[in-house]
């Protein structure tokens, strides 16, 4: 008899293998095409979270889904110590390459993190890959990677204005559409604290702002 498990076990591997496929093939491209892209706006909202940072003590931040190593090398930059994660093995060489840092090669479905480790999380444009049925897994794993209090912040694109939340393959990636009210229920469950969310890219209209951020902590103890 087919379980729950082996069912979730069959969406990991087919979410990951087809994506991470598609990456792979493109990395070169996908850097060509994303390295000029501005963040700042996300970066600045993960360091919002720590009002207290103190100058000369690095925050120590896990770049969940960082690709070719873009935003690990503007933290570093910023003289925080990233470490980035990615299940693609060409962003992997990238990134360490682009950024001199440590980058972690693992599946989103298959994480090894120390518990603890992390003061925040910065997943720009991965957690959406994850398969709902699967995301209260890769949060809780997050959550334990936090220090206590700790933050995480995420970007990903959204559910249409007034439509259901959708996911499945989009072309060769595995893509989840959630509204707000969907990741809110995920991340409460999974004991995070809601900081705050906007809406991207800034300044337009919210019809054409397919992006939804949002920051979220890890109470502290
Ligand atoms: C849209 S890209 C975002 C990259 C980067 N954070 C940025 O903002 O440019 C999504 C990233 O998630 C990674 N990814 C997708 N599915 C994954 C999985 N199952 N395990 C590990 N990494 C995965 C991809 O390799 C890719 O680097």
């Amino acid at each position: 008899m087919t379980g729950v498990n082996d069912v979730k076990n069959d969406l990991a591997l087919q979410a990951s293998t087809r994506t991470l496929a598609h990456y792979e093939e493109r990395a070169a491209a996908f850097w060509e095409g994303t390295r000029d892209h501005d963040v700042s706006q996300n970066l600045d909202a993960l360091l919002s979270a720590f009002p207290d940072a103190e100058p000369g003590r690095p925050l120590r931040i896990l770049d969940f889904g960082c690709g070719p190593g873009r935003d690990l090398a503007e933290l570093r930059r910023r003289g925080h110590q990233p470490t980035g994660l990615d299940g693609c093995e060409s962003f992997v060489h990238m990134a360490r390459a682009h950024a001199g840092v440590t980058v972690l090669h693992q599946d989103f479905h298959a994480l090894d993190l120390l518990p603890g480790s992390f003061d925040g999380v910065f997943a720009n444009a991965s957690l959406f890959h994850v398969p709902t049925a699967l995301l209260p897994g890769v949060l809780a794993h997050l959550f334990a990677a936090l220090v206590p209090g700790g933050a995480l912040f995420c970007s990903n694109p959204r559910a249409r204005d007034g439509g259901a939340p959708q996911e499945g393959f989009v072309g060769e990636r595995y893509a989840s559409h959630l509204d707000l009210e969907s990741w809110r229920a995920l991340f409460l469950a999974a004991g995070f604290m809601e900081i705050r969310h906007y809406y991207r890219p800034e300044g337009l209209p919210r019809a054409e702002q397919p992006w939804l951020a949002m920051l979220w902590r890890r109470p502290p103890s």
